[in-house]
């Protein structure tokens, strides 16, 4: 076997990889499907979609993998509680918050029988999800795509948070190829959760518009907003970002009242789903630090098989050993 074997409560994926929860409609059952079939761990993004709406999306991964699915739900939105226990009541794999941290959601795991994952920037926090229960934690630093907890890099974040667990640490931002792989390995991660490389995938359904930006996007192009959540944001810049820069309010066309919180400078589901449906300059366009690194569009098997090979350059494993996989 390449990669060390990976174990979070019951799933042993073949690959140690993840693929991050991406809103709204970015990282669909389609794609999550595609990831555990190809050996990692898929994980559909549950904000912006009705409980309704959710369930079936799970239903439809159910259908197409026999593989592990998790379900990511942002901490901000008011919906939260309703749209994780709906995915623990669909009997997903596991449950993950982002953008902020939910300490009632191991109690609804404990109730359901489902394992917990928490993202986390901070080896204090990390020991928080580990005495509530968490399965796993993933460490996110400032390089990750959508909503920051932090401004420390992921690389700088990651042996604290490995000396501090007994829980496998899941390192996330900035991972793009099998060389990152290997240094987050290195630096005691036992896995690592990737969203970016994923979005420029045949089966991410972001519109065509949204991965041609990541394929054509600079390391200058990458900037930070400040989102209506009250976080910092990590995005590629267009002319949605130019006009949010300049501290203007835009109008909101119609106010779900969707997170607990908000500034209401702009909708940020509104500019989400833009984007997504392939408007990608009157829209936002999250994206991690290193798209420059991405340029292809490829199945997800592709970009496994060359995650791996790159691993194996990495720590000087001859490719053979791929077969054992
Ligand atoms: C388009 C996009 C949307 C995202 N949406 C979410 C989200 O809804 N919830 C969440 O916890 N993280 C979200 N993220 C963060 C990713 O899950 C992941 O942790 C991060 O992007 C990893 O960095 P990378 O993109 O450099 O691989 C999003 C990232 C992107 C690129």
């Amino acid at each position: 076997m390449l990669f060390p074997q990976l174990q979070i409560a019951h799933m042993r994926p073949r690959l140690p990889i993840i693929q991050g929860g991406m809103a709204v409609r970015v990282a669909t059952a389609r794609l999550a499907a595609a990831v555990a079939n190809a050996g990692g761990i898929g994980i559909i993004a549950g904000t912006g979609l009705s409980t309704a709406e959710l369930a079936a999306e799970i239903r439809r991964a159910r259908e197409l993998t026999s593989g592990y699915i998790g379900v990511n739900v942002l901490f901000a939105v008011r919906q939260f509680a309703e749209l994780i226990k709906t995915s623990m009541r669909e009997k997903v794999d596991f449950v993950i918050s982002g953008a902020g941290f939910s300490r009632d959601m191991f109690d609804w795991g404990k109730e359901h029988n489902i394992p917990v994952i928490s993202i986390v920037s901070s080896a204090r926090l990390a020991k928080l999800a580990e005495k509530l229960g968490a399965a796993a934690v993933v460490t996110e630093g400032k390089e990750a795509g959508g909503h920051l907890g932090t401004d420390r890099s992921a690389m700088e974040i990651l042996p604290e948070v490995a000396d501090a667990v007994k829980i496998p640490v899941i390192a996330a931002g900035g991972i793009v190829d099998g060389f990152d792989i290997a240094r987050a390995l290195g630096l005691g991660a036992r896995g690592v959760q990737m969203a970016s490389r994923f979005v420029a995938s045949e089966e991410c359904e972001a519109h065509h518009n949204f991965k041609q930006m990541y394929i054509e996007g600079t390391h200058q192009d990458s900037i930070l907003i400040d989102s209506p959540v009250g976080l910092p944001g990590r995005a590629l810049r267009n002319a949605f970002t130019d006009s949010i820069s300049e501290g203007k309010k835009l109008p909101i066309a119609r106010c779900r009242d969707c997170l607990k919180h908000c500034t209401r400078r702009f909708c940020i589901f509104e500019a989400l789903e833009k984007a997504v449906d392939g408007d990608v300059e009157r829209g936002l366009v999250f994206a991690g630090e290193f798209v420059q690194k991405i340029r292809e569009i490829l199945p997800v098997q592709k970009i496994m098989e060359r995650l791996s090979e790159e691993y194996a350059q990495a720590i000087g494993q001859p490719a053979v050993a791929m077969a054992g996989n």
